[in-house]
């Protein structure tokens, strides 16, 4: 079956005019009024690949690397690859991989791409194994999807033709394989034209599960067949696969002729097959690659780099760069903010125009590489395209843009710049706090980025500039000019030298970790409250790291999840957590454990097969690649509670907790473990693991200080090192009872 986006994109008219077949797609091309006909040459010539082959000394001609395909076989079905070997352009239209195959009679086409699919197929270990998807993952995705920024690239639910195609996904890739890819998509597509978003692991699965919603049946089963495998591998290289894709070892150099001397009325620009790819062009793209053949008269220029960067990496997608690029109007929509007091400035990406002039030379690089991030309330995400594609950027931009030098007088030590500066932030003066956060914090409902974010990343010189009139940078920002015609409010302060008390509010915010808070700051941790539902944070928990999940039930009881390890990280009664620092660091930073009595459960597996009663437990593995376990998403009950579902070693688990109260009204969690296929034999389940485990009653159990469990069945209780182990073996359901503190 075709899926959906496929019959969508074929259904465009973009991807259907002129030819009879889809030509390439580039998404920074798509709004063509922009750009000028030697640059669009330039960026079809480094998208479509042609110096891969065909060698040049241009640097702006540079082949887009195809993906890595050295784990492929691991990523995508075979039926999939053997279909689009045979031919890209049908199967993914808008495709720009050209058709190597082209040229060969039908039958042996079809030979050589089945052999090609079963060599690649060989790569990386075992294919994508197909798993159901769940409902409220693929409604968490279609959010995440539209929210973060990839419907700047793609097409949203509405498609548009100026979008990059994503193909048959359905047919492609399995759940956990493309969830894989787009964690990490640099590693696989190192070119950084697919930038990575940040995605956590969690957000991953659920965007993957959302792309994968019409994926309904098992794709057909695709065992790889040695003998063809190895013919596969000498026609790799025999049709030239390795020019673009690399499979572990490296690349050949172009030998054919260079690009400045082919004949571009032939060959691969001719429309005619042959013993060359076929790029289907439409007869626009062939004539503008046609014209920047020939070198320039004069080498490009900085500025036509930095454009040229720009489109390539669709930079102008999000963001405005003087007269070019900005969101358009068809997908303003998506562009959506956590903080609706910020109006546009709160939604839409920054302007990166005079940006070189602006940010500091290692913030602007981290920013273009690593994606590093000062805006929290922003939904879209300022993504990371890695150093190759965008190591030159943040130099060639840093020279265009310039500012004359501010003029002003720096305040001297002897008068405490940094204390005046720090009564100017405060809210008996400039109240720079009724906008701002500092370090998190804030005064008021609006939060505009964070004071303390200001000297790491800004020029000094810019500083200056911006402050004294900040409408003449963006002129509709609600960011006050405080200083109208060079006077200053303050006439008291600095004796109301408008340059003095600047300089002294950038020496106070240089100040950073010692800058002392600003008056009238409010402290406000951001503590995250259960309500009558269940509370649940897929973020950093202390003792998991980045796969740890939290939940918070009504009633004050609370548990983090390590699901990488597949393990319960802890337990703890009364607040939930605070979560500034995850606010503050879009992702980065970890969640603050509140409440008391946190028992924590040892690291490593939570359930392994013992030969013996002896044998000992498993240590923890870190992160084995890959690992044996896997998390597969979860459901959520009326009351948002979840029910966890992962597998350990193959071996499928549910995993359930629901808050109960005892009859001395204290509450305590139940938990429901239920196996939906035979457990190994030998399979146990590992309670705990604590200095003290001691018997309370009939299989009842003290753990640690803190804590009570109550037991299906009567466990094994055996030591191990100075700790002792509380084992369960698995053989139907398990229900176990949790009771913080008070005994049962
Ligand atoms: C996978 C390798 C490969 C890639 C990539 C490739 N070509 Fe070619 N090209 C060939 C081969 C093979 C020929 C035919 C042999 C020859 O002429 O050297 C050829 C021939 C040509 C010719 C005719 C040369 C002549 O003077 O007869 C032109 C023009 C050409 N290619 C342009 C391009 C352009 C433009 C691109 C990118 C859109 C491109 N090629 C990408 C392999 C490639
Ligand atoms: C700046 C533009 C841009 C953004 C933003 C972007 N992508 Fe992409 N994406 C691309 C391009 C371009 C490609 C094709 C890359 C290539 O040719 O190697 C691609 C490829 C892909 C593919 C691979 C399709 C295949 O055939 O295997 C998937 C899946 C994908 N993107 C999903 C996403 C998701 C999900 C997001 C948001 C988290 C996203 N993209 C954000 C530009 C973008
Ligand atoms: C001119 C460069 C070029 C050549 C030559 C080329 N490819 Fe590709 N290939 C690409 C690009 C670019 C993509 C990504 C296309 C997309 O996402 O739409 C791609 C994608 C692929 C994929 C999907 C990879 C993934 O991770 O999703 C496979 C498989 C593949 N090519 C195999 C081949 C084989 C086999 C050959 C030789 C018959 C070949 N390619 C020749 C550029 C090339
Ligand atoms: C999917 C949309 C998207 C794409 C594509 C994108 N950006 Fe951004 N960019 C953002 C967002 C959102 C921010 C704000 C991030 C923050 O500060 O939290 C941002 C911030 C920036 C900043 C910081 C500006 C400032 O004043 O603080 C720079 C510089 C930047 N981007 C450059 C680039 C470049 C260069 C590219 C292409 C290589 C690019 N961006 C592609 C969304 C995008
Ligand atoms: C009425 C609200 C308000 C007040 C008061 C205010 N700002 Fe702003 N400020 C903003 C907004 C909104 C922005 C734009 C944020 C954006 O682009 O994401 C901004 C931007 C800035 C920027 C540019 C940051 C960047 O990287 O783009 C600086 C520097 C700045 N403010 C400093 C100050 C200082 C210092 C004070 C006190 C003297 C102050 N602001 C008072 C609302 C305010």
């Amino acid at each position: 079956m075709k899926s959906l986006i496929a019959i969508i994109v074929a259904a465009l008219p973009f991807a259907t005019s002129g030819a009879s077949v889809a030509s390439p797609v580039i998404g920074g091309l798509a709004r063509p009024e922009h750009v000028s006909p030697g640059l669009s040459g330039a960026v079809l010539i480094s998208e479509l690949g042609c110096a891969a082959c065909h060698p040049t000394t241009r640097a702006e001609l540079a082949a887009k690397p195809g993906p890595d395909l050295s784990a492929v076989g691991a990523r995508a079905h075979g039926a999939h690859l053997r279909a689009f070997i045979a031919n890209p352009t049908a199967t993914k239209p808008g495709t720009t991989m050209p058709d190597v195959l082209g040229h060969l009679p039908a039958a042996e086409r079809e030979s050589t791409a089945d052999a090609l699919a079963h060599y690649l197929a060989t790569l990386g270990g075992a294919s994508p194994t197909f798993t159901r998807l769940a409902p409220p993952a693929i409604e968490r995705g279609r959010k995440l999807y539209h929210a973060v920024g990839c419907v700047a690239c793609h097409s949203a639910e509405t498609p548009s033709a100026d979008s990059v195609p994503l193909g048959p996904v359905s047919e492609k890739y399995s759940v956990a394989s493309l969830a894989k890819f787009l964690e990490d998509p640099l590693a696989v597509r190192p070119g950084g034209r697919m930038p990575d978003a940040k995605l956590d692991h969690f957000e991953a699965m659920d965007i993957a599960s959302y792309l994968l919603r019409d994926q309904a049946t098992p794709p057909p089963v695709f065992r790889p067949d040695p003998q063809r495998a190895a013919r596969g591998k000498v026609l790799f290289t025999q049709h030239r696969c390795d020019a673009c894709h690399t499979v572990g070892g490296p690349s050949p150099s172009p030998t054919l002729a260079a690009l400045d001397q082919v004949r571009p009325e032939r060959g691969c620009l001719s429309d005619q097959p042959g013993a060359w790819p076929q790029y289907s062009l439409s007869a626009s793209q062939r004539a503008t690659v046609r014209a920047a053949l020939a070198p320039p008269a004069t080498p490009w220029s900085v500025a036509e780099n930095v454009e040229l960067s720009l489109t390539r990496l669709n930079c102008l997608a999000c963001h405005q760069r003087g007269e070019i690029g900005g969101v358009p109007a068809h997908r303003d929509a998506y562009f959506t903010s956590r903080d609706e007091n910020l109006g546009d400035q709160g939604r839409l990406p920054p302007s990166l125009t005079g940006v070189g002039a602006k940010l500091k030379r290692d913030w602007l690089r981290d920013v273009i590489v690593n994606g590093a991030s000062a805006r929290p309330y922003l939904n879209t995400r300022m993504p990371k395209f890695g150093a190759a594609a965008a190591e030159p950027l943040a130099d060639w931009i840093k020279q265009l843009d310039t500012l004359p030098p501010a003029e002003f007088t720096r305040v001297g030590k002897d008068d405490k710049p940094h204390e005046i500066g720090r009564e100017i932030a405060g809210g008996k003066a400039l109240n720079c706090i009724a906008c701002h956060t500092f370090r998190g914090k804030s005064a008021s409902p609006i939060r505009a980025l964070d004071l303390m974010t200001m000297t790491e990343r800004l020029e000094e010189n810019w500083f200056h500039h911006y402050l004294a009139h900040p409408q003449r940078f963006s002129p509709l920002t609600i960011m006050p000019g405080f200083w109208p015609d060079g006077k200053s409010p303050l006439p008291n302060v600095l004796g109301g030298d408008s340059g003095m008390q600047r300089d002294a509010l950038w020496q106070y915010l240089a100040r950073g970790p010692e800058a002392r808070e600003p008056q009238g700051l409010v402290l406000e941790p951001l503590v995250i409250s259960v309500p009558n539902e269940a509370v649940i944070i897929r973020r950093s928990f202390p003792g998991i790291g980045k796969r740890g999940l939290g939940v918070g039930y009504p009633g004050g009881i609370n548990l983090s999840f390590d699901a990488g390890q597949m393990r319960l990280g802890s337990l703890w009664s009364g607040g939930f957590i605070e979560a500034s620092s995850l606010w503050r660091g879009q992702g980065s930073g970890q969640a603050r454990i509140l409440g008391k009595d946190t028992t924590t459960f040892p690291s490593g597996p939570a359930f392994a097969v013992l030969a013996t009663p002896e044998t000992a437990w498993p240590a923890p593995d870190p992160t084995p690649r890959p690992s044996p376990h896997s998390f597969t998403g979860y459901t959520l009950d009326a009351q948002q509670r979840p029910t966890l579902r992962y597998s350990v070693e193959g071996f499928p688990v549910e995993d359930f907790f629901i808050e109960r109260r005892d009859p001395a009204g204290e509450v305590f969690l139940e938990r429901t473990l239920r196996f939906p296929a035979t457990p190994p034999a030998g399979m146990h389940f590992r309670v705990a693991a604590d200095k003290i485990i001691e018997p309370r009653g009939a299989n009842e159990f003290a753990v640690g200080q803190n804590l009570c469990v109550r037991l299906p069945a009567t466990p094994l209780v055996r030591p191990a090192g100075d700790l002792k182990e509380l084992l369960l073996p698995v053989q139907g359901e398990l229900r176990i009872e949790y009771h913080p503190a008070a005994k049962p």
